[in-house]
């Protein structure tokens, strides 16, 4: 069965809940190839990354291949896959709790969030998105859709784009904060 009919059958939450200990990213070797080619083009901060739904690990191993010191892994539903994959505990944060805060303080070098932010309400994106540009200076957002687009108002600006295959990823910059009048 397609993963849409599988969304259909048991909704997002239910079907990762179900099966996400066996997660497998079919694309996986186009998720791969897409993160080299964006590390390539774009020499990003690799020190301390944050994979933000992890699933099995797909990004974390390919931009530990490409050089990331540490990443780490935030993922509701898969944290025994990405365990025996990248050996690694994820954090179970949902898209939700993050939304609400649950990540305040932290600071990463990079956000990668790999086919997943389409996953979320369209509603609750700008909340999400304003928070994550509390978190780091730049998101990278890989998806085989057309969207989602994050906007300036949300804290994201786009920096840039590149498509490998099928897999699309956006390059995002955190919004510098407006400007006080005195
Ligand atoms: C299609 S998989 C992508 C996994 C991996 N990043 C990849 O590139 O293959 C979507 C991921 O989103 C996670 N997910 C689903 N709903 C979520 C939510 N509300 N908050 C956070 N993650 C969620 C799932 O557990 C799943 O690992």
């Amino acid at each position: 069965m397609s993963i849409r009919r599988e969304y259909e059958q048991h909704g997002v939450a239910g079907y990762y809940q179900q099966f996400g200990a066996a997660y497998r990213n079919p694309h996986e070797l186009a998720v791969r190839r897409a993160l080299r080619a964006a590390v390539a083009a774009w020499a990003p901060d690799l020190t301390c990354v944050l994979d933000l739904a992890c699933g099995s690990g797909e990004a974390t191993l390919a931009l530990r291949a490409a050089g990331a010191a540490q990443v780490a892994g935030i993922d509701p539903y898969t944290a025994a896959a990405y365990a025996e994959r990248t050996g690694r505990p994820a954090e179970t944060f949902t898209f939700e709790a993050i939304a609400a805060g649950a990540l305040d303080g932290r600071a990463y070098s990079l956000i990668v969030c790999s086919y997943a932010l389409h996953l979320l309400a369209p509603s609750r994106l700008p909340r999400l998105a304003y928070q994550l540009s509390r978190l780091a200076p730049a998101l990278w957002v890989l998806t085989p859709h057309q969207r989602p687009h994050l906007r300036p108002a949300w804290g994201w600006a786009l920096a840039g784009e590149l498509r490998e295959a099928r897999v699309r990823v956006r390059r995002y910059a955190a919004a510098a904060p407006p400007v006080e009048k005195q």
